[in-house]
């Protein structure tokens, strides 16, 4: 009897393994054609050195980038998220770079600015997150693969995007807490979105995530009091949806309060 237990036990066990590697293939073949061979190249190292152990599914089809949900070391979820190497992206993301006096040298190839790109989303999370503001944790960086932590369930369903929450409990909180975030961020990180709005943040447990921080600049770029305008007015007007208009301060207003704090 305890026998027969032990068998069956380890052909479920064997049965969930054929099963793995029978999905890791297929993975691998969604994964080709999508991916140019340096990335699938990074994937396999990132993959070899135990860091993701599988990938699982994935949550988010940009034109910049693919988000996939993937389980780590000890199955911790991850999200995965990696940049395509497409030259159409470089011309505007120069912008965002060029002119940040973290990033002198950018090289002028697709491959090179991609990576850029995919290393100042992770520095601007070390950064956001140091200074505690609430973002993923950042992970790894290798060239245009970037793994951070998971925001979401148990059993891998993402986190909503504020975008898709009906119903907020007490939107003027809510608000606040963004707009001192976005202050946090110019005052104590130094640093500014700049795409900032409904779709790039997470509603998880009751808490608001920011998320997407790639094209975040430095205050010190040109453009970053443009930025930050922009920032507040996309905030301010999707809680305006919420929160009667006597309630929701100005753009200029609060826009001149974080700048009387530097
Ligand atoms: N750390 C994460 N945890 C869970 N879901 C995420 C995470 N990062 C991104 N996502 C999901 O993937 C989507 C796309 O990610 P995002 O960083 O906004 O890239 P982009 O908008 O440039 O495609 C998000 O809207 C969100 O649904
Ligand atoms: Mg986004």
């Amino acid at each position: 009897m305890e026998d027969d237990n032990k068998i069956n036990r380890l052909e479920v066990k064997q049965d969930k393994r054929r099963m793995k590697s029978k999905r890791k293939t297929e993975e691998h073949a969604a994964f080709n054609g999508v991916f140019d061979s340096f990335t699938l190249v990074n994937l396999n190292k990132i993959l070899s050195k135990g860091i993701i152990n599988e990938f699982v599914g994935i949550i988010s089809a940009g034109k910049e980038a693919n988000v996939y949900y993937a389980l780590g070391e000890e199955d911790v979820p991850l999200a995965v998220k990696i940049y395509k190497i497409d030259p159409q992206n470089t011309k505007w993301m120069k912008n965002y770079i060029i002119g940040d006096p973290r990033f002198k040298k950018i090289g002028t190839s697709t491959h090179k600015i991609i990576y850029t790109w995919c290393k100042k989303e992770f520095k601007n999370l070390t950064q956001m997150k140091r200074h505690d503001i609430l973002v993923p944790t950042p992970l790894l960086s290798r060239d245009n693969i970037l793994v951070m932590e998971f925001i979401g369930e148990e059993n891998g369903t993402p986190a909503k995007r504020l975008k898709d929450i009906d119903e907020l409990v007490n939107p003027i909180e809510e608000m606040n807490y963004i707009l001192d975030q976005i202050s946090k961020m110019y005052l104590n990180a130094h640093l500014v979105h700049g795409d900032l709005s409904e779709f790039n943040i997470l509603y998880f447990k009751g808490k608001q995530i920011i998320i997407d921080v790639s094209q975040a600049v430095s205050i010190y770029h040109i453009n970053a009091p443009v930025y930050l305008q922009r920032d507040i007015k996309n905030v301010l007007n999707y809680f305006s949806k919420f929160i009667d208009s006597k309630h929701v301060p100005d753009v200029k207003a609060v826009f001149e309060k974080i700048l009387k704090n530097v």
